[in-house]
């Protein structure tokens, strides 16, 4: 039987995935990733050289690896181009992609629109990366949407662009944006599909025959976070996919009943990028330094971002939805120094104790975190290489996370190298 692994990001993004996917990307046969697009920024250290991912999986550095973008992404092919020239150009050409042939393709103007969607909102933007991924799902649900396969037909791709740009066009106008020429977009488009179109299959019909094969690993890579889903998420303040474990079968065309074993990954903190309340945020001396010392910068954007104290009300939440096995406890190491460090249990809202995120923001906003004050400590942990060796008030702090979400804390992470990991469930361990 196949094994599986699903990561997924547990708060608001940028929880370290790209590094927990890697790390266990050199023992999986095939990585899949199933949702978002190159809104996504993972960031992959080894051998004292740091790369950063967008659209692509985290698995593309290791040459047995069989890397799929599945029919649930939002795929830009000029985006796969450079990445992949990033890649080459720093010696990474020896890899296995596969792009779905039905994921939803990016079109010129989707970043267009994202910026002029968000400048209609003025002060109730979202912050959205502008890389055009509302715009690409709001097209396949409305079904006017180019999908990647389309590539391959070049007849059926003239077709389905020009009843696309119809519609386009004419809101690109409405708008006062520059509006696209059918042969321009055409001809830039086979120009991609020439250096990507080896590429596209049948997604699904892979990734089943190596979950049906018997001594397969294969890893399922979410991006994003639970708190930036569509559904489960703080809406509107959201992305526009399901980042949860729960969108593995429908973004990587699979039976559910493979989905049985998700390691949620979670900062020993939490960030968050864009527009959005975040009940642990802190605004002090000590948000600065959590902040440097953890390098909190988007990948994608460059903007700085929100730092607060652990939810445990979020992760929870996230747990619960996403039927978290383990917790992959992330940039522990980051948190060493600090005198106390505080853990959110609860929220305090309109006179309630709340035990799990509402569903507005605007009550959201009003909920305040009830918080424990734990000891911090001062040694640095990035050498440390077992549990054992933790100081005993960074092991209380792990507990404390254990005991309030019920969940196990499988992996501890104490730097960004593939050695600064510390595997502690044994499931995770003989993956
Ligand atoms: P969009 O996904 O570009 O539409 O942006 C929607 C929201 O999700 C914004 O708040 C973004 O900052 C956030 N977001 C999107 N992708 C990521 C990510 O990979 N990490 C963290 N936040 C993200």
């Amino acid at each position: 039987m196949s094994e599986r692994l699903v990561v997924i990001g547990s708060q608001w993004g940028d929880e370290g995935k790209g590094k927990i996917t890697d790390y266990f990307a050199c023992r999986a046969d095939m990585v899949v990733r199933y949702q978002g697009g190159n809104n996504a920024g993972h960031t992959v250290a080894f051998d004292g050289n740091k790369y950063s991912l967008q659209s692509i999986p985290s698995g593309v550095f290791n040459p047995h690896t069989v890397n799929v973008m599945g029919n649930g992404m939002v795929v830009n092919p000029e985006s796969v181009v450079a990445e992949l020239q990033k890649l080459h150009d720093r010696g990474i050409t020896d890899y296995q992609l596969f792009i779905s042939d039905r994921a939803a393709m990016v079109m010129p103007w989707h970043s267009d629109l994202d910026g002029a969607y968000e400048a209609q909102k003025g002060g109730a933007k979202i912050g959205t990366t502008k890389k055009g991924i509302g715009p690409t799902y709001s097209d396949k649900y409305s079904r006017i949407g180019l999908r990647i396969g389309d590539l391959l037909d070049p007849e059926y791709f003239a077709e389905r662009l020009k009843a696309a740009l119809e519609v386009k066009n004419q809101e690109l106008r409405m708008l006062g944006l520059k509006e696209y020429d059918f042969q321009e977009v055409y001809d830039r488009y086979m120009q991609l599909a020439g250096k990507i179109g080896h590429m596209i299959t049948d997604t699904s019909a892979l990734i089943n025959e190596a979950l049906r094969s018997s001594d397969k690993k294969i890893l399922f890579e979410g991006a994003q976070g639970m708190m930036l889903c569509c559904d489960h998420g703080t809406y509107p303040f959201v992305t526009s996919s399901s980042p949860s474990a729960s969108g593995v079968p429908v973004g990587a065309g699979v039976a559910p009943k493979w989905i049985d074993n998700v390691l949620g990954v979670a900062k020993a903190y939490c960030t968050r990028v864009g527009e959005g309340p975040f009940p642990t945020e802190l605004f002090d001396e000590r948000a600065h330094e959590i902040r440097e010392r953890g390098h909190e910068y988007g990948t994608v954007t460059g903007r700085p971002r929100r730092v607060g104290w652990f939810d445990a009300v979020v992760a929870r939440y996230t747990g619960m939805l996403a039927g978290i096995d383990n917790w992959a406890l992330m940039l522990f190491d980051v948190l060493s120094g600090l005198d106390k460090v505080m853990i959110c249990t609860g929220y305090e809202c309109d006179g309630e104790l709340l035990q799990a995120p509402p569903s507005t923001i605007s009550r959201l906003a009003r909920c305040k975190p009830v918080l424990i004050e734990m000891e911090g400590w001062k040694e640095d942990i990035s050498g440390v290489r077992s549990y054992d060796e933790l100081p005993e008030a960074a092991k209380a702090y792990v507990r404390k996370i254990e005991e309030l979400t019920g969940i196990p804390v499988g992996i501890i992470s104490v730097g960004p190298d593939r050695t600064q990991t510390i595997t502690v469930s044994e499931k995770l361990k003989n993956f």
